[in-house]
């Protein structure tokens, strides 16, 4: 069988020496020996080599990347980020506290958006001096105006936009057709900016659109980025300069590895959303999140059984759905790679967790190199909402995550204890 992690597009390989899975230098067997698994394991190398990819790409006009922090939101990586020069797109509070600590000098480098921001989100945000609230209703520009006069601070926005462009993608992450919760019709936002010109508390800085995620082709951001041009013009027009255009993020990744060129897909990128942009002087600001670090990371986890019923085999793994749910949620593939390679013949199995449902699977009929009980495999392709999106489903405690810098492997979250868990809660009131 092909071991699709030698591809390029992924820090993991097979030294020819020592053919265990690595991360760069450091051996997976070594790190789950250490930490124990189910274990997330990312390459500080590859987030900053797509991280440049995105700079270098965009190298000839002036522009802030605000990575994605739903993506990956570890604090060790959005400080990494950030002492490149990163900037963050949040989505919450919650979010915009982990990049006051993990980097408060990119605070007025933060975007901030979101369907639902609450009164003391916007708050702590305008106290913070982010650079711009992306606005996605009328009522939510009202409670941004009257929080920004009560605190005495100015609020910078853009108008979140939707362009209503379809973008090829599963459908719980298409986002920017009319019927999506997401942003404001296009054709609102002309009369909104004009309304907001006249408030001392509201600057329109600017105007963003974020279309979907995992989206594989350029055009729709093409697309999309016309439609946003041809409101930039309007607006000019009628007297309001904005000072940036936010074409946020969605670009997507091969999960199959294949013949990726990641280089050559920002590049693509790019050009079609400058192309679009013909005409606007100012800033560009991006919000690409899975780019940059979904293939970075692996999750390591422990084979427990093989157990055949009927005739299917079920591979099961000491890590489950509450680990990673995209193959759950999403029907999303992620490839499995052993970490240590048997000789013999691939078989056909379903890799499964240890969760009371039916829909905690990794892969369903899927051609696997050999394995037995207590063998380690590494999901791949999973530094992008994968821990993000883990939970405690089953009173489970979420694994620990590393980040390996060349030969160095760092622990960046150690594994939850029950005491973490049931810390919050109380069996008696007051008790
Ligand atoms: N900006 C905004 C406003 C967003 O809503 C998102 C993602 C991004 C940027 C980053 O998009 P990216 O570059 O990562 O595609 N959990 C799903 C993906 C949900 C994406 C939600 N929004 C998954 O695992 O595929």
């Amino acid at each position: 069988m092909k071991l699709i992690a030698h591809s390029p597009v992924r820090p993991f390989h097979y030294p020819q020496e020592n053919p265990v899975l690595h991360c760069g230098k450091v051996s997976l067997e070594t790190l789950a020996r250490r930490h124990g698994t189910p274990l997330y394991v990312y390459s500080a190398d590859q987030i900053l080599e797509r991280f440049r990819l995105f700079q270098q790409a965009f190298a000839g006009r002036d522009h802030l990347i605000c990575y994605a922090v739903k993506a990956n939101s570890a604090l060790a990586i959005l400080k990494l980020l950030a002492s490149h020069g990163a900037g963050f797109d949040i989505v919450s509070g919650g979010e915009l506290e982990r990049v006051l600590v993990a980097a408060p000098q990119a605070a007025g480098r933060v975007v901030f958006s979101g369907v639902g921001k609450t009164a003391a989100e916007i708050d702590r945000a305008l106290e913070a001096g982010i650079l711009e609230f992306n606005v996605e209703s009328e009522t939510e520009l009202e409670l941004l105006a009257d929080r920004a006069r009560k605190l005495k601070h100015v609020a910078r926005f853009a108008l979140r936009v939707n362009p209503d462009v379809f973008a090829e993608t599963h459908p719980y992450i298409s986002t920017g057709l009319r019927e999506h919760k997401f942003g404001i019709d296009i054709r609102q936002a002309l009369r909104l900016y004009q309304g907001a010109a006249g408030n001392r508390w509201l600057q329109p800085h600017g105007v963003s659109v974020h279309i979907g995620s995992q989206i594989r082709s350029a055009d729709p951001f093409g697309a999309a980025m016309e439609r946003v041009n041809k409101l930039v013009r309007q607006l000019n027009s009628s007297g309001i300069v904005l000072k940036a255009v936010d074409a946020g993020g969605g670009l997507g990744i091969d999960y199959r590895g294949g013949s990726f060129d990641p280089a050559a897909k920002v590049r693509e990128y790019a050009a079609a959303v400058q192309a679009a942009l013909e005409g606007f002087e100012g800033r560009l600001l991006l919000e690409p999140g899975r780019f940059i670090v979904a293939q970075a990371g692996a999750l390591v986890t422990r084979v427990l059984h093989v157990k055949r019923n009927g005739n299917k085999t079920f591979v099961v793994t000491d890590a489950a759905m509450n680990d990673l749910i995209r193959p759950a949620l999403y029907q999303a593939h992620h490839e499995i790679v052993p970490v240590t390679p048997r000789p013999g013949r691939a078989h056909t199995v379903d890799v499964v967790g240890p969760v009371c449902e039916s829909g905690d699977f990794f892969a369903r009929d899927r051609k696997l190199a050999p394995v037995q009980p207590g063998d380690l495999v590494a999901l791949l392709d999973a530094g992008a909402y994968g821990m993000a999106q883990s939970s405690n489903y089953n009173t489970r405690m979420r694994p620990p995550e590393i980040l390996v810098e060349g030969s160095r492997a760092r622990l960046i979250r150690r594994r939850e204890t029950i005491a973490d868990l049931l810390a919050p809660e109380m069996l008696a009131e007051g008790r």
